[in-house]
């Protein structure tokens, strides 16, 4: 019996880690020799603790992977978590969408990563939609208008609301009703974080990634003034910086 730490999906990699000695190495070495024998389409490879520390720091994956972005405090999720948490919702949305006319209706700009991801894994038939939100006027009085509404016709079909984060609740509250406007056939939200504890309006989520904290948090499609959303992995800002 053999199992590997962990999988690199990007380089179809497994990785071995190993902490013993290098006199020790020895028997692991054959073991792996092994496994390319039987099997040579599998890639692995053994490394040794501290080879793997370095490459965490210097790539930004894992908890040290803060230290090497400039104004995150720490990684909150880092990609094979999200990866693995997108996949498991995907699943749950193909088989309750089952025979259904699903579109997916994402909002810019935030929902860009995990929307692409999410869509990937659904395995039924499914429209993807997009809308664009801004928010004008001054911090006492602000409101959200809607700067780029569906282009195709929602109505009679099941829409699936796909949001990147929910805050307080009130973008979701507005856009919902925008929705319902529409006449879909059915109108269900599925969020990838929720900061439940800020919830001023109770909307039912149906579908969620991670219950997270009151914290500002950025990566994975997710901003601060507009940069960190190509983090691979999702970070909490350092607060000094807002
Ligand atoms: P709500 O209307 O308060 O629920 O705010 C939702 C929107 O605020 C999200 O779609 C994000 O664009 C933004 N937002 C809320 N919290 C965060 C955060 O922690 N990081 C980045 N954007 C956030
Ligand atoms: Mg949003």
């Amino acid at each position: 019996m053999f199992t590997p730490d962990f999988y690199l999906p990007e380089l179809d990699l497994y990785i071995e880690l190993t902490t013993l000695r290098q006199k020790l190495i020895t028997e692991k070495n054959r073991k792996i020799r092994k496994i390319r024998e039987l099997h040579p389409e599998i890639h692995i490879k053994l490394l040794n603790k501290s080879d793997y520390y370095k490459l965490l720091a210097k790539y930004g994956y894992g908890p040290l992977g803060g230290s090497k972005v400039e104004g995150i405090n720490k990684v909150l999720f880092s990609h094979t978590q999200i990866q693995r948490r997108v996949i498991s919702l995907a699943k749950r949305i193909s088989q309750d969408y089952q025979d259904r006319n699903l579109v997916l209706v994402g909002v810019l700009k935030g929902v860009i990563c995990f929307i692409s991801d999410l869509m990937q894994h659904i395995s039924i038939p499914v429209n993807v939609e997009f809308m664009a939100i801004s928010y004008y006027g001054t911090d006492k009085e602000q409101a959200v208008k809607i700067t780029k509404d569906l282009d195709a016709s929602i109505a009679g079909r099941d829409v699936l609301m796909v949001e990147d984060i929910v805050d307080t609740g009130m973008t979701l509250n507005y856009l919902l009703n925008h929705l319902y406007a529409h006449n879909p056939a059915s109108l269900k939200v599925c969020a990838l974080l929720d900061k439940r504890i800020r919830r001023l309006v109770d909307i039912p989520i149906d579908y969620i990634g991670f219950e997270i904290p009151d914290e500002f948090i950025v990566g994975y499609g997710l901003d601060y003034h507009g940069e960190y959303r190509n983090l691979p992995f999702i970070g909490v800002l350092n607060p000094e910086i807002f």
